[in-house]
């Protein structure tokens, strides 16, 4: 019998960072600054960020190595395991094979600290004393106040209000790393102050967060901003996700036919897809599934162009899908896929399709989830169940067609800080957001003109 579960030794983890850069037939345009709309160089992101953080951003070198002492921390939970999903799989009566990578056992529960703690370690590096972070549903924020922790950085967190009031154990995990968590929009910044004033009940915006956090590290001479996706760098350092994967399954004696993450900023689905998209540069064929929610559907209905990272604009422009930088997405429980914009590299590669991007509804999402959870165990994070339904939707497609395929997700992360919106779920309490095309609409007009 198969095995269910396919395990690494530590020697094993990944040494090197993919760099997919070295190998996409189109970079994107570069990032502009906020007000030249010029190029950005190294020196306008120094105040920021840390020096070798930029290198990496701008890097061409495809492997990147990937220091002792951030190995010496990946050790705690990497590499993760590789499941066969065989409950699952007898569940749906398919004859497709289902894989899904574990994330969800790192210590703050998901994919996050695979670059929190780069970051923390290249900013300790150059002196930084204290982080500026925003984060949405929470696991950012933990993944940075643990890695901070580790490296002996003070860490400020600006969480969404709307998951500050929806999630308050991930507020306490952050506050036992060591964290400072303000809601957002706070009184602390001109961003927030201005947002509240425009409306005091705002729920917030990852968009919004990230305007507090870039203003809190430009205005304080010790800290510096930590990203938790869309840029470069993150995604770069999510490859150690798809690098152990391929190993895992070539034990297995698998290769993927499609590789299925949720999709928020990029980094969890440039993760686990990115190291098979090396394999197809090299003339292999791997299908690459992004999944987003149906009510912030940034790959499947944004426009491609240069929009900023921020909702007050003093981030560079980035060439990206984008819905509009102050786009306020509804209060789905999926807080960390509610981002108005994609990581330039994952826009870049779906325009010239070689990803794909599917958006799905919040019910049908947490459906997956629980079928799921009943069938293999686990309850995931309500990001990682877009990712679930995907796959169980490929699924079901080689059931009616007879076709045995090698299904891979990320499950990106576990959902035990999230049981209240499987309560509400359950208690028939949520609902399906309409696509909230005119608010979209207007968004979308008020886009710099490059
Ligand atoms: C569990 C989980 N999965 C996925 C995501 C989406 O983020 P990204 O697209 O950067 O991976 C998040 C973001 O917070 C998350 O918490």
């Amino acid at each position: 019998m198969a095995d269910t579960k396919i395990l690494l030794s530590e020697k094993e983890i990944p040494r090197q960072w993919y760099n997919i850069m070295a190998d996409m037939p189109q970079l994107p345009g570069p990032p502009l600054h906020p007000a030249t709309k010029k190029p950005v160089g190294p020196d306008d992101l120094s105040a920021i960020f840390p020096m070798a953080l930029i290198e990496q951003e701008m890097s061409a070198e495809r492997w990147i190595t990937i220091p002792d002492e951030v190995l010496d921390i990946y050790a705690l939970w990497r590499p993760t395991p590789l499941y066969r999903a065989k409950r699952l799989e007898a569940v749906l009566k398919t004859p497709a094979h289902i894989y899904y990578k574990y994330e969800g056992v790192s210590p703050a529960g998901s994919h996050k600290p695979n670059t929190a703690v780069p970051q923390a370690y290249y900013n300790k590096k150059a002196g930084i004393t204290r982080i500026a972070t925003e984060t949405g549903a929470g696991q950012w924020g933990s993944s940075m106040a643990l890695a901070g922790k580790m490296f002996g950085l003070e860490v400020a967190v600006y969480m969404v209000r709307v998951s500050y009031d929806q999630k308050p154990y991930r507020k306490i995990a952050m506050e036992t790393w060591g964290a400072t968590v303000n809601p957002s929009p706070s009184s602390l910044t001109n961003s927030g102050r201005k947002a509240l004033e425009a409306d005091p009940d705002s729920p917030g915006s990852l968009g919004l967060a990230i305007s507090e956090a870039v203003e809190d590290a430009a205005t304080h001479s010790d800290t510096n901003y930590a990203l938790g996706s869309v840029l470069n760098h993150v995604l770069l350092h999510q490859t150690v996700i798809g690098q152990e994967a391929k190993k895992q399954l070539a034990i297995a004696g698998e290769y993927p036919d499609i590789v299925i993450g949720c999709c928020g900023g990029g980094s969890n689905f440039g993760g686990i897809s990115f190291p098979f998209l090396f394999d197809e540069a090299r003339g292999k064929k791997v299908r690459a599934l992004a999944v987003e929610p149906a009510s912030c559907p940034t790959l499947s209905k944004g426009e491609f162009r240069y929009d900023f990272g921020d909702t007050a604009g003093l981030t560079p422009l980035m060439m990206m899908y984008t819905l509009g930088h102050d786009f306020m997405p509804p209060g789905i429980h999926a807080g960390g896929l509610r981002y108005h914009g994609d990581s330039p590299l994952v826009s870049q590669l779906c325009r010239d399709g070689l990803i794909e991007a599917k958006a799905y509804r919040q019910l049908a999402c947490f459906e997956a989830a629980v079928i799921f959870a009943r069938s293999e165990g686990i309850i995931p994070a309500p990001e990682t169940s877009h990712a679930i339904r995907a796959a169980i939707d490929e699924a079901l497609i080689c059931k009616e067609e007879g076709k045995e395929k090698c299904i891979l997700f990320n499950l990106s992360g576990h959902g035990y800080l999230d049981l209240a919106a499987y309560s509400d779920y359950l208690g028939g309490k949520l609902s399906d957001y309409e696509y909230p095309e005119e608010m979209i609409r207007k968004s979308l007009s008020r886009l710099p003109v490059i």
